[in-house]
């Protein structure tokens, strides 16, 4: 029975592998913020964020619904971009404060980085109310490079950590402070945004745009779709008997 086990996993497996090769990588059922910046790597301090202010479970609601409206795009500050921030800038913000710094860097819509090139700026964020006006920010994009700027931040993305039809998640070199938070005058003075190395060291990411980024992303999704779904198959199995 084990050895039938074994057998069939191994052999879906490699069934699976090859269908993959063939066939483009099924769509991604699983669809779970949290889990998508995990496997990115170096967003922990944006993920207990989004799990502080409930942002994470309200997402996941959002990505779980069978019919997405427009989907989602997600700014991710890397933990990098949180440490560039002025000490002590998160622990001065009220609870409210933090959520809507958080529902700042996520878009009601899903855009592609092509999309970028034609947004009619400013755009809206989750942290605006739906008439918009509030918390907005800019998009800028020339060829694969893309700038953010909320008028007390400039950012760049750097990276393109994952994409399905529902949502869009891009690595963001700078935490997105907005206006309305960090722009008002009797505010402890807004954290000069002067790079902190003085512009001198570029992270190699910044490099790594375009192709490579796709590429990576690519990779990523097809990794995970193919664990997913061998999972998903072994289950199944084990299920049956
Ligand atoms: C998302 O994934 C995390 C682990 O990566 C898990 O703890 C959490 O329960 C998942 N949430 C949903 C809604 O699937
Ligand atoms: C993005 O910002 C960089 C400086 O950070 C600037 O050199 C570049 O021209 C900007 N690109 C776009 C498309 O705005
Ligand atoms: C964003 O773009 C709009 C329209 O181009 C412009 O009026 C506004 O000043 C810009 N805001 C920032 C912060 O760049
Ligand atoms: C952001 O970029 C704009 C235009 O490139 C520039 O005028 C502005 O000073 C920059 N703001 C910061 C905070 O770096």
């Amino acid at each position: 029975m084990r050895k039938l086990l074994a057998f069939a996993f191994l052999f879906f497996f490699f069934w699976d592998k090859t269908l993959a090769q063939i066939a483009p990588a099924p769509p991604l059922k699983v669809d779970n913020i949290t889990s998508i910046l995990e496997k990115g790597g170096q967003f922990t301090t944006f993920i207990k964020l989004l799990k502080a202010t409930q942002v994470a479970d309200q997402l996941n609601n959002q990505l779980s619904t069978p019919d997405p409206n427009d989907g989602i795009t997600v700014f991710a500050p890397s933990d990098n971009a949180f440490s560039g921030l002025k000490s002590g800038t998160l622990n001065s913000l009220s609870d409210q404060e933090k959520l809507q710094l958080v529902q700042f860097h996520i878009l009601p819509t899903l855009m592609s980085t092509s999309q970028f090139q034609t947004a009619s700026n400013p755009l809206r964020t989750q942290a605006g109310d739906v008439k918009g006006g509030k918390f907005p920010l800019n998009v800028t994009a020339e060829g694969n490079q893309v700038n953010v700027t909320t008028g007390v931040v400039n950012a760049t993305v750097e990276n393109s950590v994952f994409s399905d039809r529902r949502i869009a998640v891009y690595q963001v070199d700078k935490v997105l402070l907005p206006l309305e938070i960090f722009g008002t005058a009797p505010e402890p003075a807004p954290a000069p945004v002067v790079p902190e190395n003085g512009g001198l060291v570029s992270s190699p990411k910044t490099a790594v745009k375009g192709a490579d980024a796709a590429g990576a992303v690519s990779l990523k999704f097809h990794a995970l779709a193919m664990g997913f779904s061998s999972f998903a198959v072994f289950w199944a199995i084990l299920g049956g008997f």
